[in-house]
């Protein structure tokens, strides 16, 4: 039931390029037109939006931050993301023109329910993600996206998450359909990018035993940190709790720019730091995010990069150097995320722990 792996989780971390092409299949038209045959809300009333806001917990939270920034930058809508645990104990602005989208695996989590009943109360129009048909959230939400990961039975989330991103690809481009701020032919492109990214997940995946020991090597670490900018900073936030949840080490993500404010004080000699460097399209960040990697290495961090194909300016600064493959900066967490959960997964193995079922951890959280 394995399929020849040690955990459930492993085996569905090899199992995201099928979970991702599966979660992508039907959804263009004959007419090259989006279709996505669980949304139901009216073109009108997509048009009308004002803003969207996101909210869920621990993976699927990240997964909707970097959905934030795919729907900002393709629909010019403006987007919230929060902790479904935070969302109505604030007294949130929500009307019928907030579509709320609520992102959850199990379609179970109680902090997620509450949060759709809140807004649901005050009139916003519910979109769940979700991959587990019939379930609450759903169930009590006005339209839906079902992802396509199958069963996930590791109570760390991984294919999970992968199938969540594509999901929130195609809310953000279907939103850009019909608002128009996107041409056909952009979003047909964006859309044969996507389906390009299972065989670039299992590009990454050929690389799982270097990975894996880089992930022994590191059996004695107390404390690793993940640094990321943009669609790469959910990336580092997810890696951190990754290892959190598994290997029950001390683990933070941060946005790179924010090292200088505070972070860059945790660092000394032989820190791990992994770091997801943005592809070269965007020279900007790039410049930025390798700067920042040589400030922590110049302090003694041990660097442990992520780094687009062809990359050649981040050499000098990695001391361990993890390949993606070349994609839009948008669309690099389906890749990026992959080295961090199977360097997750291997250590936590390494250190003897259970990797299915971390302690103190449920798979449902379906307490508030
Ligand atoms: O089922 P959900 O997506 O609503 O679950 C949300 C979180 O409880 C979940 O992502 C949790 O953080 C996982 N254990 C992460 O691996």
């Amino acid at each position: 039931e394995k399929d020849g792996h040690d955990w459930f989780m492993r085996k569905e971390i090899f199992e995201q390029p099928r979970a991702v092409a599966d979660s992508l299949i039907g959804r263009r038209t004959t007419a090259g037109l989006l279709a996505l045959d669980e949304m139901r809300l009216a073109d009108e009333e997509i048009r009308d939006l004002d803003k969207i806001i996101i909210i869920a917990c621990g993976t699927s939270f990240y997964a909707g931050m970097v959905a934030k920034y795919a729907i900002e930058h393709w629909t010019r809508t403006p987007v919230e993301v929060e902790l479904a645990s935070e969302f109505r104990y604030r007294d949130p602005i929500v009307d019928q023109t907030t579509l709320v989208v609520a992102i959850s695996q199990s379609g179970e989590t109680a902090d997620t329910l509450q949060a759709i009943r809140h807004a649901k109360s005050q009139r916003a129009r519910v979109l769940a993600i979700c991959n587990t048909n019939g379930s609450s959230i759903p169930r009590e939400s006005d339209a839906v996206i079902y992802t396509h990961a199958g069963p996930e039975i590791g109570v760390a989330s991984t294919k999970g998450f992968l199938t969540q991103l594509v999901a929130c690809y195609l809310l953000a481009l279907y939103v850009a359909q019909v608002k128009g701020t996107r041409y056909g032919d952009e979003i047909d492109e964006i859309m044969v990018q996507l389906e390009a990214m299972p065989d670039h997940i299992a590009t990454v995946l050929e690389q799982a035993e270097s990975v894996y020991e880089l992930a022994r090597a590191h059996v004695g670490t107390r404390s690793v940190l993940f640094l990321g900018r943009h669609a790469g900073y959910p990336v580092a936030l997810e890696g951190a709790l990754k290892l959190k949840e598994l290997a029950y080490l001390h683990a933070e993500g941060f946005a790179a720019g924010e090292l200088k404010h505070g972070p860059i004080a945790l660092i000394e000699d032989g820190l791990p730091v992994l770091c997801v460097v943005p592809p070269r399209g965007r020279d900007q960040l790039h410049g930025k995010m390798i700067s920042g990697i040589q400030e922590v290495r110049a302090r003694g961090a041990l660097t442990i990069c992520l780094a687009e194909e062809g990359d050649r300016k981040i050499e000098p600064y990695a001391d361990h150097l993890i390949r993606l493959p070349q994609v839009p900066v948008l669309l690099q967490p389906l890749v990026a995320i992959v080295p961090l959960q199977l360097f997750a997964c291997e250590l936590a193995t390494a250190l003897g722990h259970d990797v299915d079922q971390p302690r103190n951890l449920a798979k449902s959280v379906t307490v508030e």
